[in-house]
């Protein structure tokens, strides 16, 4: 059994044939109202969430498949002490597959150890969100119609934004990607990424505090959130949470095929006068979310 821990999970060419597999069914959304049914997903999301949830929901809904699950800690029996072995145990009774987030890193892995049945990690903590990714790329995919030679700015919270860290280890399989990591030093990527990702596959990238000085050389530009829950003191969070605000200013230099992205929720980092720039591609990235879990979800449980 498969499960999707870390977005190394999956091959390039497991990536690609989800990305294939997505744009057919964005096509042909009627060849696969039935793919799943009597199936259920469970959702075990022990941190906050709108997206990423209810894009799997609906995914399995437009799969013909039924969905149950808890949307916090509270409403589930962690609150009583309950472990995540013991939750995930139990759960495999009910449901064909699993998405679950965490704040602990590491957490779905533990998860995927005891289960009897597969394991989607929504997020865990810091570290990694896989489905993101897939996300991402299948955004970067139908935007600019590749996925190689490419720059790609990341831009805010690059320490605790998993998103990125998740993103970086799967473009750096790709051709010829170049990235420009723009953040305070307070919150540049992680030691390990530069080491064990960007050195170790030779990948040419810049860290700068400046998106001023870089953004007319981006062919996508990703803004992040900065990760309010994951400070350990509040006073630096006010002091960075409004480091990078991206406005129409910034962007008569950016090039006019310039991708822009972002997990999303968005707080101040991207002013709304943006949203009807032709550029601003944030609200299409979270629609096709949708399409790619619903990729994922019949490849996980094994149906064509
Ligand atoms: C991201 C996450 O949860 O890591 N959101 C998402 O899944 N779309 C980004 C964030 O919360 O800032």
């Amino acid at each position: 059994m498969k499960h999707l821990i870390d977005i190394k999970d999956l091959s390039t060419d497991e990536i690609d044939d989800l990305i294939v597999l997505a744009k057919d069914i964005i096509k042909n959304p009627e060849n696969y109202s039935t793919k799943c049914n009597g199936k259920k997903l469970a959702t075990l999301f022990f941190e906050p969430s709108t997206r990423t949830r209810l894009s799997f929901e609906a995914a399995m809904l437009e799969l013909g498949g039924h969905v149950l699950g808890f949307s916090s800690a509270d409403s589930s029996s962690t609150s009583k002490g309950e472990s995540v072995a013991d939750t995930i145990r139990v759960v495999g009774y009910y449901a064909d597959i699993i998405a679950m987030r965490h704040p602990k890193e590491g957490a779905p892995l533990v998860a995927s150890l005891k289960s009897t049945v597969p394991i989607i990690n929504a997020g865990d903590g810091g570290h990694n969100h896989p489905t993101q990714t897939l996300t991402d790329m299948l955004t970067i995919s139908i935007e600019k119609g590749k996925l190689d030679n490419l720059t790609i700015g990341l831009c805010g919270d690059l320490k605790f934004g998993r998103t990125v860290h998740s993103l970086i280890t799967a473009m750096v399989q790709r051709k010829n990607i170049k990235f420009v990591l723009i953040s305070p030093k307070e919150l540049v990527i992680p030691e390990y990424l530069k080491k064990e990702v960007l050195d170790k596959n030779n990948i040419e990238y810049i860290e700068t505090r400046s998106l001023e000085e870089h953004i007319n050389e981006l062919d996508i530009l990703y803004m992040t959130r900065v990760q309010k829950e994951r400070f350990f003191n509040e006073a630096d969070y006010l002091r960075l949470k409004d480091y990078y605000i991206l406005d129409e200013e910034k962007l008569k230099k950016a090039r006019k095929d310039l991708c822009i992205m972002h997990p999303l929720p968005r707080v101040n980092e991207i002013s709304t006068e943006v949203d009807d720039d032709p550029r601003a591609c944030y609200f299409k990235q979270a629609l096709y979310g949708k399409y790619i879990r619903m990729a994922l979800i019949l490849q996980m449980l094994e149906i064509r």
